[in-house]
């Protein structure tokens, strides 16, 4: 799968993608990120993309112009599944629309920032807009870094043990069990028996019912989907 994220602080995704189970999926060949600049594609040699709202009011919106040529750009070379818009009032991601996403080949991720976008580009290029939350950050990054590693950690092949992912609270609508290791007695803090006793198809009862009771005591609302 391959990614395409626009930003005007590229700086800021270096860290995220440079790490661990996104690093070695990009080196075993199943994902490719490419950070892009908005600012190449700036108006004038001031690197300037944004400008005063029209009509007034305080905060920069980024320009029409800088983000369609490079859209024109990476559209040049091929095809893209999705123009995702990471943004505060967007749809609040979830595993289900990262599950969606993963199925996809290639993304464009438009990071905005200051006040957003020009509302004719989430009208005429963006084909999905994502929330990573009810809390606004300073810059979609973050969003992008947070969408794209949720999406990464489940393409086949990225985590080393498959079934791991499948696993992952959220996957079956539920919360995930309490999980143990080694020792079983830490200083008299012990380990459910039932984790010990060697019996697969009783523990993975023990584990459906802890899931389902952690997510009735935690997340009800999950219930009722
Ligand atoms: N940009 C600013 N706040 C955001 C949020 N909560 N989610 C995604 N992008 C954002």
């Amino acid at each position: 799968m391959r990614f395409d994220i626009i930003s005007c602080q590229p700086d800021l995704l270096d860290s995220p993608f440079s790490h661990s189970i996104v690093k070695r999926a990009q080196q075993k060949g199943l994902v490719d990120i490419h950070i892009h600049d908005l600012r190449k594609y700036a108006i004038n040699k001031h690197g300037q993309i944004d400008d005063y709202a029209f009509g007034g009011g305080a905060g920069m919106v980024m320009m029409i112009e800088p983000i369609d040529r490079m859209l024109s750009d990476l559209k040049a070379e091929r095809e893209y599944d999705a123009v995702i818009y990471m943004t505060p009032d967007g749809q609040t991601l979830n595993q289900k629309i990262v599950n969606q996403f993963s199925l996809l080949r290639n993304v464009i991720i438009l990071c905005g920032h200051y006040k957003g976008v020009d509302e004719r580009v989430r009208q005429h290029y963006v084909t999905h807009e994502i929330s990573i939350g009810d809390y606004v950050l300073s810059g979609g990054e973050l969003g992008a870094a947070v969408l794209a590693d949720a999406i990464i950690r489940i393409i086949p092949g990225v985590l080393n043990d498959e079934s791991s992912a499948l696993t992952d609270s959220f996957q079956d609508g539920l919360l995930a069990p309490p999980v143990y290791t080694r020792p079983a007695d830490y200083k008299g803090m012990t380990v459910p028996d039932i984790l010990l006793s060697g019996d697969g198809p009783k523990i993975e009862q023990w584990r459906f019912e802890q899931a389902v009771e952690r997510t009735r005591q935690r997340r009800p609302d999950l219930l009722n989907e």
